[in-house]
């Protein structure tokens, strides 16, 4: 696959995930990729972490191994040369499961084996949003697409309309009728550009709010709400067999009190009106950047996995990862509580018809978005550690997707 060595990109300052505006971000700072690497891999305390999980991880029964490979046509763990993975599982029960991965990840040769190995989705993180298309054109994203393609795994669009990674000259300044015409030729040519080679897009990403209403965005100010159906109106145009998704954070659960509901019934509220209006939406991404210290109850994200399926949508986790970072006891205990995380939520998701599948935000802490600087690391936030050894969380997915 040609993935380009030069690809070095700056922290982006408008890169800001609300959820987290209080914690930790270093202002100003702005670092090449590969110092990033560097920054995290400095930051992650490997050799511990490393022989830790691998030795809880060497502990697991070998029942997983031996029910997959009951399940599974020979080819393709003769493909593949192994005898289990996270793919090998989800594919047995007909699951989507994915991981983000951008192009700089593959400058570790480690990477792409186990992402083809455990994955059959794959969404490229930073290659597909308008900014780095405005700025790069299609190049960068199409090596991940040809990568996936080479090793028969279906691709998620992320994402076309965000507050975000946007190009500069799209602001406040712009005349509503120009900012218009601009996300129509965006969305009408990067939809068209990858028709038939990509099944899903996250045609809008995080319109909502965290406090209250719609997020105040440049296309809300200018456009009115109305641009959210539009979006969708011409992505579906462009690609009328792609699915299309809304996709959000801290929209994971309905029912309790706490602000993830009530995040969760504003992007309830819009999804069940643009199918009121005749929108072509099709399902809702809920992100699932989970804290293991303070995430939602299982049983509540089922509901609203449910309420989402009443009104014909299908859903997705689209971005999974689940932090350890200020959780009490030994790394040993953490990596447990974060096995537990994994299982309890993707167990109960896995119980509703209209869930779709998984996809995590990486699958190694080598290369997490939560290590960036400025972002909340160090962390050990994915299902392999930075060895590339499959830690406590990898067994608790292989056990949900299993059945056990
Ligand atoms: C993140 C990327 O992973 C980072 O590399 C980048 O610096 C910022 O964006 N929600 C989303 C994703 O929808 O697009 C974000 O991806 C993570 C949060």
């Amino acid at each position: 696959m040609e993935i380009s060595k030069d690809a070095l990109r700056p922290l982006n300052e408008a890169d800001s995930l609300t959820r987290h505006e209080t914690e930790s971000r270093v202002p100003g700072k702005r670092l090449s990729r590969r110092q990033y690497i560097k920054y995290a891999g400095a930051l992650v305390a490997g050799a511990a972490v490393g022989a830790a999980a691998t030795y809880y991880g060497l502990r697991e029964p070998s029942p997983a191994t031996q029910t997959v490979t009951q399940t599974v046509p020979a080819t393709f763990t003769e493909t593949l040369g192994c005898t289990a993975s996270l793919r090998a599982a989800a594919e047995a029960n007909g699951l989507l499961i994915g991981s983000e991965a951008d192009e700089t990840s593959f400058e570790d040769t480690r990477f792409a084996p186990v992402l083809a190995r455990e994955f059959n989705s794959l969404t490229p993180g930073w290659e597909m949003k308008w900014g780095q298309v405005d700025r790069r054109g299609y190049g960068p994203a199409d090596a991940l697409v040809k990568l996936a393609s080479d090793h028969q795994m279906k691709v998620r669009g992320h994402c076309l309309i965000w507050h975000t990674n946007l190009p500069a000259w799209v602001n406040s300044q712009m005349p509503a009728d120009e900012l218009r015409l601009a996300m129509q030729k965006h969305i009408r040519e990067e939809v068209a550009h990858y028709r038939g080679k990509v099944y899903a897009w996250d045609v809008v990403n995080e319109a909502v709010d965290d406090r209250e209403g719609l997020r105040k965005t440049v296309f809300l100010e200018k456009l009115g709400e109305g641009y959210i159906a539009e979006a969708f109106q011409l992505a579906h145009e462009s690609d009328p067999d792609a699915l299309l998704f809304y996709n959000d954070y801290d929209a994971e659960a309905a029912g309790s009190d706490r602000y993830w509901s009530r995040k969760s019934d504003r992007v309830y509220e819009l999804v069940r009106k643009l199918v009121a209006d005749g929108v072509p939406i099709h399902a809702v991404g809920l992100q699932m950047h989970l804290m293991a210290w303070d995430y939602p109850k299982p049983e509540d994200i089922a509901a609203n996995v449910r309420r989402l399926a009443a009104l014909g949508l299908k859903v997705a986790i689209t971005e999974m990862d689940v932090r350890i970072k200020d959780l009490p006891g030994s790394l040993l205990e953490r990596l447990g509580v974060q096995r537990r995380v994994y299982y309890d939520v993707i167990a109960a998701c896995l119980k509703e018809s209209a869930f779709m599948g998984i996809t995590f935000w990486g699958f190694t802490d080598a290369h997490s978005w939560i290590n960036e600087p400025g972002r909340w690391g160090p962390d050990y936030p994915l299902l392999f550690d930075e060895n590339y050894q499959p830690k406590p969380a990898y067994w608790g997915v292989m056990d949900a997707l299993l059945g056990r």
